[in-house]
């Protein structure tokens, strides 16, 4: 049988960075469950599907056009890498994975990624309903003060580089690309509050929808080892994990 190493948890619980680590460490396979997800609720929203039109929502999920190429997310045969990312489609992913028909439509395309030599699956339901047999089943948690202000970190990085990139396409219009500053922080700014507040209350709403929903709701599977982590770095979280999939190997 396939190795299957489970990341379950939160929204910015650093559970796609830990999974991609560890993947790559392990020469294994990467399932970033999520982005089925999201690129399922922006077919949906490309084609104005009313949320509570079942029957259309669960036909799109099994006709979905997704592909991964490298880290880029390919829908409908364009790169939507970006568009996927959006806390708006994550925010609609959300809301229509709580419909059990959207789920059963997209199980059977998550269970294909378990390939040789092994798999490492990160999401929400990866230990209880999709990979309930995985060999290592790891629940990352941290509170949602702590993924507000890590995300709120990843949008201001994000901006910096967007202001940095316009910058430079400026001058280069000007015909001034020796002065092109590429110091990041020469655009440095302080987190802004209002965006603090805002994505922490969006944080706050997600794991809501997610942890109470019917079907496949978010929580540890009983035989996961739940780590917190707020309390390592990100390399010190991938290490934990890696050693105890090398103890699992010693069974
Ligand atoms: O992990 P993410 O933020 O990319 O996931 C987006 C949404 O998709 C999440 O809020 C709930 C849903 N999801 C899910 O229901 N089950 C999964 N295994 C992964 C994601």
């Amino acid at each position: 049988m396939t190795p299957v190493i489970t990341i379950d948890g939160p929204v910015a619980s650093g559970k796609g960075t830990v999974a991609r680590h560890v993947a790559e460490a392990l020469g294994f396979h990467l399932l970033d469950s999520g982005a089925i997800y999201r690129a399922h609720a922006l077919a949906c929203l490309d084609r104005n599907i009313e949320f509570n039109e079942i029957n259309v929502l669960e036909e799109q999920a099994r006709a979905l056009s997704l592909k991964f190429v490298g880290s880029q997310v390919w829908v409908d045969g364009r790169d939507a890498t970006a568009l996927v990312r959006s806390e708006a489609v994550g925010m609609a992913a959300s809301t229509l994975s709580a419909i059990p028909e959207v789920r059963a439509a997209l199980l059977q395309r998550q269970r294909d990624f378990a390939q040789a030599p092994g798999l490492v699956a990160d999401g929400r339901d990866m230990g209880t309903v999709v990979f309930t047999d995985a060999a290592l089943k790891i629940y990352l948690t941290t509170t949602a003060e702590v993924r507000a202000a890590r995300r709120v970190g990843q949008v201001a990085a994000q901006r910096q580089r967007d202001a940095a990139d316009s910058q430079a396409k400026q001058l280069i219009a000007k015909g001034n690309s020796a002065n092109i500053a590429s110091s990041p922080e020469s655009l440095e700014q302080d987190v802004d509050p209002e965006l603090a507040r805002s994505v922490e209350a969006q944080i706050r709403q997600r794991d809501a929808q997610d942890k109470t929903r019917a079907v496949a709701p978010l929580r540890p599977a009983p035989d996961a080892i739940v780590i917190d982590n707020a309390a390592h770095r990100p390399e010190q979280t991938v290490d934990a994990v890696l050693a105890l999939w090398a103890l699992r190997q010693l069974r």
